[in-house]
């Protein structure tokens, strides 16, 4: 398979990181739209693409040629859906910008939760095609469930494109009426729609995404380019303490062991002493490295690997989290929780065990108390002590871990706080965490 994603230029590495998720409901265009984009900002090479055309005519997949750029894999293409979430960067005029490509079939949520946990800011496509359009947004629809699980992770920052306006013939009705609806879900989500640029757009024509289109003269506001230098950089929170979730663990020749994983709070540099938690393993940082390059520090937002002296790869594990000796990360004993259900069957009362995914780590938790419900709009209690909980409620609840694992307070470290459980192969809740015991764990 071609590979036609170019490395980042060295002067987008200058630029400020932001990470953008898109999101929205299956064959809306989102890999369309972010091929689109890589093309127009010149991260698409003609050759590579000249070969991705070709192949996706000889399947009879023309249409799918943006797409592919982003679905790579044999069944994504010869399902016509994205499975896994992508990650691609291209630079803007303001930023070197993390696009995230994620999935719209709800067979494939739980790659869209994480890669929605990775996003400072989310961008929802949404097609303006006759039925489309509804089903997105309708109760059952991923544009509407998407949206909520953004919300729900703390990604405040939207840009909402209304993509496939060719198939309208650029009509302004038809824009203005989805407008209104999207301004009324947002409102109902606790977006301020008047934050929230609503761009017409044609993934595959070209419309509005690098210059304003002369297809649909009545629109005044940003292309899709300029919208995304319109966002505020992310908080890069040098100044809090170091939190660096591993996503993978190597033992290299020579090297030792390497641990891999974005820094998401606090700075790292070689000599620092470091603890890995819950296992309680205290090392050094020989080196670190990204993008091949040794780095002399590195800061949230930063995806690094950590050459560590003094820890062996069968002492940590995905999901555990790096720290410093004077902080380490918490271990939890028990979780007050904020928590959506968003899908379940019968009901959910005390005793419930699924599996909760938060930063790297997927641990089981037991629910042990229902605290409170409480109304979706406000937030304010309307029951205390419930005996159960419902799809749709959202409520106070306690949480045991089952294992030993690494949480955060949602509002000192939001993406060590931010959290889905999941059972039956589907997305059960999205929580925050508000309160936590922390266990009593032994430094080795
Ligand atoms: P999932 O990742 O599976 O959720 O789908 P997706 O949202 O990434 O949609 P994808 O980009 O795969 O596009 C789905 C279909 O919509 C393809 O046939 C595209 O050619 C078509 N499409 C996307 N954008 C446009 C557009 O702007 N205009 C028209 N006419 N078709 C579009
Ligand atoms: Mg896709």
């Amino acid at each position: 398979m071609p590979s036609i994603i170019l490395n980042p230029k060295p002067s987008a590495l200058q630029k400020p990181h932001l990470n953008l998720a898109v999101i929205g409901h299956v064959d809306n265009g989102k890999s369309t739209l972010t091929g689109r984009l890589l093309y127009e900002t010149g991260y698409v090479d003609e050759k590579g693409f000249k070969e991705i055309e070709e192949m996706a005519k000889k399947m009879g997949k023309e249409d799918f040629a943006f797409a592919w750029i982003l679905d790579r894999f044999k069944e994504e293409r010869e399902r016509g859906v994205t499975i896994e979430a992508t990650h691609v960067g291209f630079e803007t005029n303001k930023y070197f910008l993390t696009i995230i490509d994620l999935p719209g079939h709800r067979d494939f949520i739980k790659n869209m939760i994480v890669g929605t946990s990775q996003a400072d800011a989310a961008m929802l496509v949404i097609s303006a095609r006759p039925g489309e359009f509804e089903t997105a947004i309708g109760p059952q629809g991923q544009g509407r469930e998407h949206l909520f699980l953004a919300k729900t992770m703390g990604v405040n920052q939207l840009i909402i494109a209304v993509n496939k306006m060719d198939v309208v013939n650029y009509d302004q009705k038809r824009y203005e009426q989805i407008k209104a609806e999207l301004v009324k879900m947002l409102k109902l989500l606790g977006y301020d729609p008047n934050k929230v640029p609503i761009i017409p757009v044609s993934a595959v024509k070209g419309d509005n995404i690098k210059s304003k289109s002369s297809n649909m003269p009545w629109y005044n506001g940003p292309t899709l380019l300029e919208a995304f230098d319109s966002l505020e950089p992310p908080q890069r929170p040098v100044e809090k303490p170091l939190r660096l979730p591993i996503q993978d663990v190597f033992s290299i020749t020579g090297a030792g062991t390497v641990v891999v994983g974005r820094v998401e709070t606090g700075v790292i540099k070689p000599g620092d002493k470091v603890i890995v938690m819950p296992p309680a393993k205290v090392g050094d940082v020989r080196s670190l490295e990204t993008h091949h390059m040794k780095l002399d520090e590195a800061k949230p937002g930063d995806n690094i690997g950590v050459n560590l002296r003094g820890i062996e790869k069968d002492d940590v594990k995905r999901g555990d989290v790096l720290g410093k000796v004077d902080n380490p990360p918490t271990v939890a004993e028990e979780i007050v929780a904020r928590v959506i259900i968003l899908w379940h069957p019968t009901a959910i009362g005390p005793g419930y065990a699924p599996v909760m995914h938060v930063h790297t780590a997927t641990v089981p938790v037991q629910i042990t108390e229902l605290i409170s419900k409480l109304d979706p709009r406000t937030g304010q209690t309307i029951e205390q002590k419930p005996q159960f909980i419902k799809q749709g409620d959202v409520a106070m609840v306690k949480l045991k871990p089952l294992k030993p694992v690494v949480v955060e307070k949602f509002s000192e470290f939001p993406a060590l706080g931010r959290f889905a459980l999941r059972d039956m192969g589907r997305t059960i809740a999205a929580g925050q965490i508000v309160e936590i015991k922390p266990a009593k764990v032994e430094i080795k």
